[in-house]
């Protein structure tokens, strides 16, 4: 027998959260405060881009195991549980604004059913839970933090497949309950306290985006000796200790989580009177990638990009998302742009018809090979999977000249060089 469910909030996490618990079986209502976004959600109409999740949304609406409502009141009277899952954007001093949780929270308070769980998914400082009870104002209500660990793409994936669930409760019996919930996952399951769950978030994403600057560094220290960073990837991937992943270098980390959490873990250990130097260096090893990638195009073209075509294969800030937050991609697009380069852009989930801001300026095609038509050198941004697949001597027909920077290390270069292209990865030669 499932527990009643509220969700606020059908972002990324609240929607996958959401679909997610309804298909354990749980009697599920997700909360927004778009009109828009819950009336397409109503009919299955998920606006994001996410594998799987079309099919759990579908699945929990014809069960009625899901629903969506505009508002919280209507997710929330009944709940036994209700998740927070709004957004905490960057505050002006890097610190994560708690405006939307702390309205939510003052909001669902006198709502809640006595004795209600609020499970707090978005990632907060430590220290954030005592401020949602605070706005909660319930004495009878507990709090309770419960990270998320969901990758943008297999969001879906990892969560029903996940590596930890971390529950961080004072109430040894809310802890209990809200382990409850997670049953029907084979995971290991770590209670701790609510600081404890708040910093393994923190340290967790801190930390992968630190393994990617550090394979991005090192990736440097290979073209500078001659060596190739994926057999050194390998090399220190079979250590066990080490181990392979997350050791992928590309143009620099992006999307919505790392920038932000890694500030927000400074700016913690800051007020703290800790200072986090280590963390520095991960954000500017990042920024210097942008960098770096812009400068192979502009050298491969030349030495000056001004007036010339630049064809880019990839937009968003990782294969197999559509989301362009934060994308390593745009950052670079922006560098050749400011030196005077005209970039024509193909990306699988950017039509041409977006309007997106981000995207102005930028001549955007429906086809790879429309969007290489003229260009001196292709940029391949995102790793997406077909990219591979292409013809590359229909490509190498519409280039003025077949050069090639390959960001993402994604393309099969003997075959490349074999067609007469010049191509150019990250860390090899
Ligand atoms: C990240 C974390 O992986 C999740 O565990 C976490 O829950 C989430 O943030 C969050 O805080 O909500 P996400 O931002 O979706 O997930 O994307 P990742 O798959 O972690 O990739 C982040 C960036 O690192 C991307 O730009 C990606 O291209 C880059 N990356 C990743 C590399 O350059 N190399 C790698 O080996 C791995």
């Amino acid at each position: 027998m499932g527990s009643r469910i509220g969700v606020i909030g059908t972002g990324y996490v609240g929607l996958t959260t959401g679909a997610c618990l309804a298909h354990l079986g749980h009697q599920v209502v997700c909360a927004d405060v778009v009109p828009e976004r819950i009336e397409r959600l109503s009919r299955a109409d998920v606006p994001i881009l996410e594998a799987g999740l079309d099919e759990l949304v579908a699945e929990g609406l014809r069960s009625g195991q899901l629903r969506f409502v505009l508002g919280a009141e209507g997710a929330v009277a009944d709940a036994e549980f209700v998740y927070l899952c709004v957004q905490t954007p960057q505050g002006a001093d890097g610190s994560a604004d708690l405006t939307f949780i702390q309205t939510a929270a003052a909001e669902i308070g006198p709502l809640l059913e006595s004795e209600a769980i609020v499970i707090n998914k978005s990632t907060v400082p430590v220290g954030s839970t005592r401020v949602v009870e605070q706005a909660l104002g319930r004495a009878d209500v507990s709090v309770v933090s419960n990270p998320e660990f969901l990758r943008e793409g297999s969001a879906v994936h990892d969560f029903l497949h996940p590596d930890r669930v971390v529950i961080g409760a004072d109430d040894q019996g809310a802890a209990i309950r809200v382990a409850g919930l997670y049953l029907g996952l084979a995971a290991p399951l770590q209670v701790t306290d609510p600081a404890s769950a708040e910093t393994i978030k923190y340290a967790s994403n801190a930390f992968l985006a630190t393994k990617i600057s550090y394979v991005n560094a090192i990736a440097a220290v290979c073209e500078a000796v001659g060596a190739d960073v994926n057999d050194v990837v390998l090399g220190m991937g079979y250590d066990k200790r080490i181990g392979e992943a997350f050791l992928r270098p590309g143009p620099g980390w992006g999307g919505s989580c790392f920038g932000k959490d890694i500030r927000a873990l400074g700016r913690i250990a800051e007020e703290a009177g800790y200072d986090f130097d280590l963390l520095k260096g991960v954000i500017n090893v990042n920024e210097e990638q942008f960098e770096r990638v812009a400068e192979k195009v502009v050298r491969r073209a030349g030495g000056d990009v001004e007036g010339v075509t630049v064809a880019v294969w990839g937009l968003t800030f990782k294969a197999r998302t559509d989301d362009l937050r934060d994308s390593p991609s745009l950052e670079i697009v922006r560098r050749l742009r400011a030196r005077g380069a005209r970039v024509q852009a193909y990306d699988p989930a950017v039509p041409r018809s977006s309007e997106d801001d981000r995207l102005t300026g930028i001549e955007l095609f429906d086809d790879p090979y429309a969007a290489c038509a003229g260009a001196s050198v292709l940029a391949v941004l995102t790793e997406w999977d077909e990219f591979k697949w292409l013809d590359f001597d229909k490509v190498g027909e519409a280039m003025a000249s077949p050069r090639v920077v390959d960001a993402r290390n994604l393309l099969d270069r003997a075959a490349l060089v074999r067609r007469g292209f010049e191509l150019e990865g990250i860390g090899r030669a």
